[in-house]
């Protein structure tokens, strides 16, 4: 039988339009290929990208609404980077029901046909059967993540939680995937190489080599809808991955992480400004500055499709609950933080069947 990974997606925003494109953009790639780059492997316990196929979609904006996956990922306000063609997928965009994803910043962005009922989730899920479905709501989405989180459970859905609302990393949301037997991989995706990953790399640098770090901050500029939304909903999960990476925390004053401001002509464009401030022998300062130029939504495109194979080889293992290893490595927040390389290793034994979770 051929094997098949589908996939339901909730917000069809830039990060879903990235990993749309990169499953046609990377459709032919096996394992006598050469990696490609965001991937742990090409092909992990027999999936490639090509096994990834969308089954259903939900978004509440008009723009994307009614149309087939393949326009919708383009449709405005989206402004990435477009790397690839996308074929008709014979996936119709539902409304789904807006709850608290539209934020006041967003509303005019985000247009939302009050008179268009929304769909019936778990009905629309047991129609079109997805293995997996990614979370990749707004920020703030606290509501609406429950609600996808719980017609998941009710269907029998594995949940990927692209976002910082706590699902994985909450005992009691845990314990309901665990006793359903569906695997959950969160909460908040890694970039490959982001702003925060850089600054826990530099974090670490520092307590390694016994540098003391004083004071840090971690600027984020951008003109997509999530810098918008987030000019209201400040997201506090980077400051904990960061925070990890001490063996004594921070006190608050001292660290500031958070996106900073929206600059719309920048679109899918991230600009994050990091300064680490130590002291070395002597007590004689060492900083540390750095600019990073990303492309936002495609940074994270290959992590997940790294996730979503993991997720699968979970349900085909029968293992349910947070995956502890995937969870560390591909999210922001999992229910464990490990050291980055730590975490690797742990995914690797993972997919190769010698650690359970
Ligand atoms: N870019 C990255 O690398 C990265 C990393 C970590 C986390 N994230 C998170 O992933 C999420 C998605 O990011 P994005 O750039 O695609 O955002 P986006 O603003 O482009 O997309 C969000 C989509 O959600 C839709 N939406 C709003 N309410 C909804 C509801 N109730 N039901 C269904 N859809 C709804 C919006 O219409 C929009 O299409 C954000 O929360 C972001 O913070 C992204």
């Amino acid at each position: 039988m051929t094997k098949k990974i589908k996939v339901a997606l909730v917000g069809v925003g830039n990060c879903a339009s990235s990993i749309v494109q990169g499953v046609e953009y990377y459709k032919d790639i096996d394992g006598n290929d050469p990696l490609i780059p965001g991937l742990m492997h090409n092909v992990i316990s027999g999936y490639k990208i090509a096994h990834i196929k969308f089954v259903a979609a939900f978004d509440v904006d008009s723009k994307k609404v009614g149309k087939d996956l393949s326009e919708a990922v383009f449709s405005q306000p989206n402004c990435t980077q477009k790397f690839s063609n996308v074929p008709k997928q014979d996936v119709e965009v539902k409304k789904g029901p807006v709850l608290d994803g539209v934020a006041e910043t967003t509303r005019e962005k985000f247009t939302v046909d009050v008179k268009q009922k929304p769909v019936d989730v778990a009905s629309h899920l047991k129609e079109t059967k997805p293995d997996i479905l990614i979370s990749y709501l707004p920020v703030g989405s606290e509501e609406a993540t429950r609600h996808y989180a719980r017609e998941c459970l009710e269907v029998g859905v594995a949940f990927i939680n692209a976002i910082p609302v706590f699902i994985a990393s909450d005992p009691g949301w845990a314990k309901k995937f665990e006793e359903k037997k569906l695997p959950i991989v969160g909460d908040d995706i890694k970039s490959q190489v982001g702003a925060t990953i850089v600054h826990r790399a530099l974090t670490r640098l520092f307590v390694d080599r016994g540098v003391k770090l004083d004071h840090t901050y971690q600027l984020n500029v951008g003109g997509n809808t999530d810098f918008l939304n987030m000019l209201e909903r400040q997201r506090l999960s980077k400051t904990q991955s960061v925070q990890s990476q001490l063996p004594t925390q921070l006190p608050e004053h001292d660290i500031h992480i958070g996106p900073s401001d929206y600059v719309p002509w920048l679109k899918d464009k991230k600009l994050a400004f990091i300064r680490l401030q130590g002291r070395k022998f002597g007590d004689v300062p060492l900083n540390v500055e750095l600019r990073l130029d990303v492309e936002d939504s495609p940074n994270s495109a290959g992590v997940m499709v790294d996730a979503v194979r993991c997720a699968k080889i979970a349900l085909d293992r029968g293992i349910g609950g947070p995956l502890l290893s995937a969870s560390s490595y591909f999210m922001k927040s999992p229910p464990i933080q490990y050291q980055d390389s730590v975490a690797r290793d742990m995914v690797d034994e993972y997919i190769k069947g010698e650690r359970e979770r």
